[in-house]
């Protein structure tokens, strides 16, 4: 016997009959699309049957229990969701499965990326708030190398401003870097991080010797390593290096340009990252890379292993997705090319590929202040 009911009391009014009517056809059309289905063989031809709804809590959020088909898993609810999702008129869907037959299905109304995040203060620094609503934190320690994707306004550097304005604020840690944008440096014109920065494409050959200083400072530090250690501790003394590389691609264009008989800019930089990459996390050196994509060219196979965070952005295809998030569903792949600004996909150690939204600290001129204030 099925039991519906409306917020958890039995109902009986026509309108709530109707719409769980509407529910139960929605449902069938949904899976039967999605091929969330087991197909038998009757006399009149095969029939196929979705997993059979057993109970509907009316919502806000509506909550279905599907009882699966044999040979079904909740795996296989779940997969499906981004195609199920939009024809039973929801934005998503969340499914939790009951034991090992039945899952629970509550529909998500609206995308909860929807509104803006704000920066606020917690433990260590906000890297961005999930679809639950939770904030993702780390401590800056904590982060591993990172690299961020995304096309042209999908929100990379206002994501750089909110982390760079949670650093700046810490004593442990000094912002190193290249970026030939100008914009994201220029607030620490006058303060202790700007040694170990380079700006802009005047100077172009600034940018491999701002990135030469690290390596030689990571070089020293893992010299000073005592026998029994294999990684810093990070203090005021000797604090975090967070090298962040703004619009990478777009410098490597202006060094590959450069390139002569016997002097190769280019190769010289990606080779200083490539080291950093590799031998920075014990020396208390973290890269961030910022590009529009990922792209070999870019980063190569090796150097990308070494990221272990990494957030994409909206970006042009599934495939750029895949290239940082290998095994991404196609569907969230694809709903993502048309993500908004400041929405992002993370993949991380130890965690499932989390859809976020990156905390928003005003315009670049609240960035500005942020960052001359904590200095
Ligand atoms: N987290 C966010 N929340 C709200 N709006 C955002 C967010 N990130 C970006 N935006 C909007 O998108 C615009 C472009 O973002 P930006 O970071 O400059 O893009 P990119 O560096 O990828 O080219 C910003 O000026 C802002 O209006
Ligand atoms: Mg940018």
């Amino acid at each position: 016997m099925s039991l519906f009911t409306r917020n958890r009391r039995p109902f009986r009014d026509r309108e709530g009959e109707a719409m769980v009517e509407q529910l139960l056809i929605a449902w069938t059309r949904a899976c039967e699309g999605a091929e969330l289905v087991r197909t038998v063989d009757t006399v009149t031809g095969p029939t196929v049957i979705p997993p059979k709804l057993v109970d509907i809590t009316l919502g806000p959020p509506t909550v279905l229990i599907a009882e699966l088909q044999p040979g079904m898993i909740p795996a296989d609810v779940v997969a499906l969701g981004p195609r199920i999702a939009p024809h039973m008129n929801a934005y998503g869907i969340r499914v939790e499965p009951i034991g090992h037959r039945h899952v629970r299905v509550t529909l998500i109304a609206d995308d909860p990326l929807d509104t803006l995040v704000e920066l606020r203060a917690g433990r260590g620094v906000l890297l961005g708030a999930d679809e639950a609503g939770a904030a993702i934190r780390t401590e800056p320690a904590d982060l591993p190398h990172a690299i961020v994707q995304g096309t042209t306004r999908s929100g990379k550097s206002v994501w750089t401003y909110s982390l760079l304005a949670q650093l700046v604020a810490r004593d442990d840690v000094l912002i190193a870097g290249c970026d030939p944008t100008g914009l994201l440096f220029r607030p620490f014109a006058a303060t202790r991080h700007n040694e170990w920065q380079s700006s802009g494409l005047a100077d172009v050959d600034a940018h491999e010797k701002a990135l030469r200083r690290v390596v030689e400072a990571m070089d020293d530090r893992i010299r000073e390593l005592p026998d029994d250690r294999d990684t810093l501790d990070v203090t005021p003394a000797r604090p975090l290096l967070v090298v962040v590389l703004e619009e990478y691609p777009g410098l490597l264009r202006v060094l590959d340009a450069g390139k002569s008989r016997g002097d190769d800019p280019g190769a010289r930089v990606r080779a200083l990252v490539s080291r950093l990459l590799a031998e920075g996390h014990k020396a208390g050196i973290r890269v961030v890379i910022l590009a529009q994509r990922a792209e070999a060219s870019v980063v190569g196979a090796l150097e990308r292993a070494q990221c272990s965070l990494r957030i994409s952005f909206r970006v042009d295809s599934r495939t750029s997705c895949e290239l940082l998030h290998p095994g991404t569903d196609p569907a969230i792949a694809d709903a993502h090319t048309t993500a908004l600004p400041g929405v992002a996909l993370m993949s991380r150690p130890g965690h499932n590929l989390t859809r976020f939204r990156a905390p928003f600290l005003g315009g670049y001129r609240e960035y500005v202040h942020a960052i001359r204030d904590a200095s």
